[in-house]
């Protein structure tokens, strides 16, 4: 199985997101040891934003592409091949102002293809990646798990990947990082113990 592994904190050796990721990983590791990872640090190595530069090198042939549409469109197509290619994806997705970080949106940008990972029927919308799993490491300094505060981040994760139809969604969370040493050791004391009890139980 493939597995592709984004990390998208801008915190570099402190992110808790960036440590619980990787655990989640070399957990998935232990239970199949045939899985061949890939890896993409969104922070070290940003995906430009969608701008009417990726929209015109997306409508446009190779051969008549401009270089910066044609860096556009190769980048678009190995994001989305990358993603399309995984079983399984473990995202990091930390909280900052109440979202998710603006390279994880660029990334999210890359894969929503119409065609490739949804579609348009007399239905309406249908996703294309249903077998897909996907593993989402949220953290945050405060607590918005069912909260206003936490729609555009969790919730707008759950809404994007079931567009995309992926409904084996599972969250692991660290929440409440930014009150005090003691709820933060608790919060990554509790998504370690997610991550090496629970994750793989029932697989
Ligand atoms: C730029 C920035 C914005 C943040 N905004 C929020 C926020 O809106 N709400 C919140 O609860 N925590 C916020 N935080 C705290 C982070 O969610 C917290 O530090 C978390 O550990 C981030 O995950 P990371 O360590 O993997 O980067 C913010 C942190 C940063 C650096």
């Amino acid at each position: 199985m493939k597995l592709l592994h984004i990390d998208s904190s801008i915190l570099g050796d402190n992110s808790a997101s960036r440590q619980l990721s990787s655990e989640v990983v070399k957990a998935w590791q232990t239970a199949e040891p045939t899985a061949v990872v890939t890896y993409r640090d969104l922070a070290a190595d940003a995906i430009s934003h969608f701008s009417s530069t990726t929209l015109v090198a997306a409508g446009t042939t190779a051969e008549l592409r401009d270089a910066a549409q044609q860096h556009e469109a190769e980048l678009s197509a190995s994001t989305l091949a990358e993603f399309l290619a995984a079983d399984a994806v473990v995202i990091a997705a930390p909280m900052y102002n109440f979202t998710i970080p603006t390279q994880l949106k660029a990334w999210i940008d890359r894969i929503a293809v119409a065609g490739q990972t949804f579609r348009y029927t007399e239905a309406g919308p249908e996703g294309l990646c249903g077998g897909k799993k996907v593993v989402i490491v949220s953290t945050s300094g405060g607590l918005h798990a069912g909260q206003a505060t936490g729609v555009a981040h969790e919730e707008y994760l759950k809404v994007m990947f079931g567009f995309l139809g992926i409904t084996d969604i599972e969250f692991v969370r660290a929440h409440g990082l930014a009150y005090g040493d003691e709820v933060r050791i608790k919060a990554m004391s509790d998504a370690h113990t997610q991550i090496s009890e629970q994750l793989f139980a029932a697989a």
